[in-house]
């Protein structure tokens, strides 16, 4: 597949045309940005471990009959993917509070929930990405009812697999960041990346954070977590796909 002109440069990863109009190659960064591009870094090595976790973990999905973007992996930084359009929300699903739910509710980080959480943002660099609700999801018309059921339903059935995958890399899935998309007949499909980026990913054992908290929080081992939590999933999966 032919890499024609580039269309986007996201924080993590660009995004190239080709010669078929209904796929894309994104080509994932080794930059590594925090608090809405207030911090800027590098993370060594990050968009060769994002690309190849993210299909994996996609390819799993697939399997268990979540429709993804993912067509094929072209090399170590480039995968090929179908042309979608991204419903304008971060869809974040959590299982333990930490992060920003911990800090909005004054709830300890760690607190474990009896049951998984949802919870929308609005993808807007200059406002911040506003939490909203599926009310407002729908006032704003960035997703209609039947788009926002069908990706609850993805996004807690995805959460159960990716859960149950985890923990037999012996990591605990504290709380994970997806993003969807649209196909040209409207299908709703899983879009964007599933990595230490987006997960929060903790070792079962010991709760040593093995994901971008670590760069977040300046926390120091962040290429070390990254090339761990991959071992981990390579460990689990077999080297090679
Ligand atoms: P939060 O606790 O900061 O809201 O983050 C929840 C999850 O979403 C966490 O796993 C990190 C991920 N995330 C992203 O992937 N992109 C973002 O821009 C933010 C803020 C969080």
């Amino acid at each position: 597949m032919e890499k024609k002109e580039q269309l986007y440069e996201g924080k993590a990863k660009k995004v190239f045309a080709t010669q078929d109009p209904a796929l894309l190659i994104v080509q994932y960064k080794d930059d590594a940005t925090a608090f809405n591009g207030l911090k800027k870094g590098t993370i060594a090595g990050k968009g060769v471990i994002n690309n190849q976790m993210s299909n994996r973990l996609m390819k799993m999905l697939e399997a268990e009959g979540i429709p993804t973007h993912l067509v094929e992996e072209l090399s170590q930084r480039e995968t090929l993917v179908r042309r979608v359009q991204i419903v304008p929300l971060e869809v974040i699903v959590r299982n333990i509070a930490a992060g920003s739910f911990a800090k909005r509710y004054g709830v300890e980080e760690g607190t474990v929930f009896d049951q998984p959480t949802i919870e929308f943002s609005y993808k807007n660099d200059a406002l911040g990405d506003p939490l909203c609700n599926a009310y407002h999801a729908e006032a704003l018309k960035l997703a209609t009812e039947a788009e926002l059921a069908a990706i609850r339903d993805y996004a807690f059935r995805i959460n159960a697999l990716l859960k149950k995958f985890w923990r037999e890399c012996g990591v605990t899935l504290v709380d994970f960041k997806l993003e969807f998309g649209r196909l040209p007949d409207g299908t709703i499909v899983l879009a964007d990346e599933i990595s230490p980026d987006t997960c929060r990913l903790w070792d079962s054992k010991t709760g040593e954070k093995l994901d971008k908290d670590r760069f977040r929080r300046d926390l120091g081992g962040v290429e070390e977590a990254y090339a761990e939590i991959m071992q981990r999933l390579n460990a689990r999966l077999g080297a090679q796909a």
